[in-house]
């Protein structure tokens, strides 16, 4: 793929722009397999379409009312319009000028970083399968909230596909995104993400994978993996608005998503309440805080991270917990292999690169774990705690003895359900 704003040096996100696309994915391939364990049985990777496969567009919003740019910031903090951006869905492309002229007609002011003048921070346009649009405009203020509402019914009738609407309040100047004050316009709350053959629901402030055909390659292989394994139970760590934990639902195992957002679980609740599902549950909380607390240990754990990976807590509740299978969808492969090999218990079976996004040098990966010794007694999770801080598997010499303080109803006061 070429770019003519990569080309002209003005915007270098998509780091592996001009490189043919067997390559990119060929390299993807190579950098995982060198960083996970041997023995390894690797599915042959999933490549996605080159272009317009972003489903959400994140435009810093610089220049002036009467000339916005849309894209992002140069290193002076000025305004770069990319407006043609080649990875982004074309809908959403095709929605930018409109979005430009809101920002005149409404005179909403560009946010100015070197001067911290301004209203208008970012616009957050993201794009379902069946062409239905989100929009979420940063503002520093609700000064221009009066103008926009007042306004919005031209924005509607020039893009008739814009579901819902909403303003998220950022005061502070700094590079946050977004702050946590959220204000719906319009009467629907919530996006339909058609993934598959299921339906997510995305509120504003949830988390959405980037491309949603490679999204649902990967729900598809966790979904097949699992009905192979068939366990009874299952957590969805890190859940996000419930795309695992709906993909392996299947109207009889227990599933139970775990997510600190609260708009991600309850637009998780919302899919699952459409999909007339009652044996899934979702809770706000910490992944870590809700495994280390829990009293039964589910047959398999879906974990989800960011990038920063699971991390040595939950790593090493998994090792001890005695779950006989772990699915884990990585997006850095790093930490990955960092978390794999804090569970040598557990070993890799099949992997699968998924190219979750094209001309960057990010993939997603996915792996099947199984526990190698199953029967072994250290394998039972109901007394892995943590004890002031430190792991405590049964067995181990010297261990502290269990904190009475530090018990189910002390953690469960921190998961709260939505
Ligand atoms: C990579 S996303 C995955 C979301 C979801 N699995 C999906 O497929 O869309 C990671 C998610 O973890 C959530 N998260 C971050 N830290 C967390 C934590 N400590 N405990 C639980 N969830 C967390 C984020 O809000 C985000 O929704």
């Amino acid at each position: 793929m070429q770019c003519s704003y990569f080309d002209a040096d003005r915007c270098r996100s998509c780091s592996l722009m001009g490189r043919p696309y067997d390559d990119q994915l060929a390299g993807k391939q190579r950098h995982c397999e060198e960083l996970l364990p041997a023995g390894v049985e690797w599915l042959p990777p999933v490549p996605s379409q080159e272009s317009g496969y972003r489903n959400k567009a994140k435009m810093v919003v610089a220049g002036t009312v009467e000339h916005p740019t849309l894209g992002i910031l140069d290193a002076d903090g000025r305004g770069v319009d990319l407006r043609g951006c080649g990875v982004t869905a074309a809908d959403l492309r095709a929605s930018f000028d409109v979005l430009a002229a809101f920002v005149t007609r409404a005179h909403l002011t560009p946010y100015d970083v070197p001067t911290r003048r301004g209203e208008l921070k970012y616009l957050l346009l993201t794009g379902s399968a069946d062409g239905e649009l989100m929009l979420r405009f940063v503002l520093r203020s609700q000064e221009p909230l009066t103008r926009l509402r007042k306004h919005l019914p031209w924005l509607r009738a020039a893009l008739p596909r814009l579901e819902v609407v909403s303003v998220n309040l950022q005061p502070e100047h700094k590079a946050v995104l977004e702050g946590p004050r959220e204000i719906v316009l319009t009467e629907a709350t919530a996006l339909r993400m058609r993934v598959g053959d299921v339906d997510l629901h995305l509120r504003p402030q949830s988390f959405f994978q980037t491309n949603t055909a490679v999204a649902a390659a990967l729900y598809r292989q966790a979904r097949q993996w699992v009905a192979e394994v068939d366990p009874g139970t299952v957590w969805d760590l890190y859940c996000g608005v419930g795309g695992f934990a709906l993909h392996l639902a299947d109207g009889r195992r227990d599933v139970v998503g775990i997510e600190t957002s609260h708009e991600a679980v309850a637009s998780a609740e919302a899919g699952r309440d459409a999909a007339g599902l009652t044996s899934v549950r979702f809770l706000a909380g910490d992944a870590t805080t809700y495994a280390l607390s829990a009293e039964d240990v589910p047959d398999l754990v879906v974990v989800n991270p960011p990038r920063r990976g699971i991390g040595a807590d939950l790593a090493a509740w998994l090792e001890a917990s005695g779950t006989r299978h772990v699915v884990y969808s990585s997006c850095n492969a790093a930490s990955l292999a960092r978390d794999l090999a804090a569970m040598p218990s557990l070993a890799v079976r099949r992997a699968r690169v998924l190219d979750m996004f094209p001309q960057t040098d990010h993939c997603e990966v996915i792996v099947l774990l199984e526990r190698e010794n199953p029967h072994r007694p250290a394998a039972d999770a109901a007394v892995a705690r943590v004890v002031a801080g430190h792991l405590e598997v049964p067995g181990a010499a010297g261990r502290a003895p269990r904190s009475p303080g530090r018990d189910q109803s002390a953690a469960a006061a921190e998961i709260s359900s939505t």
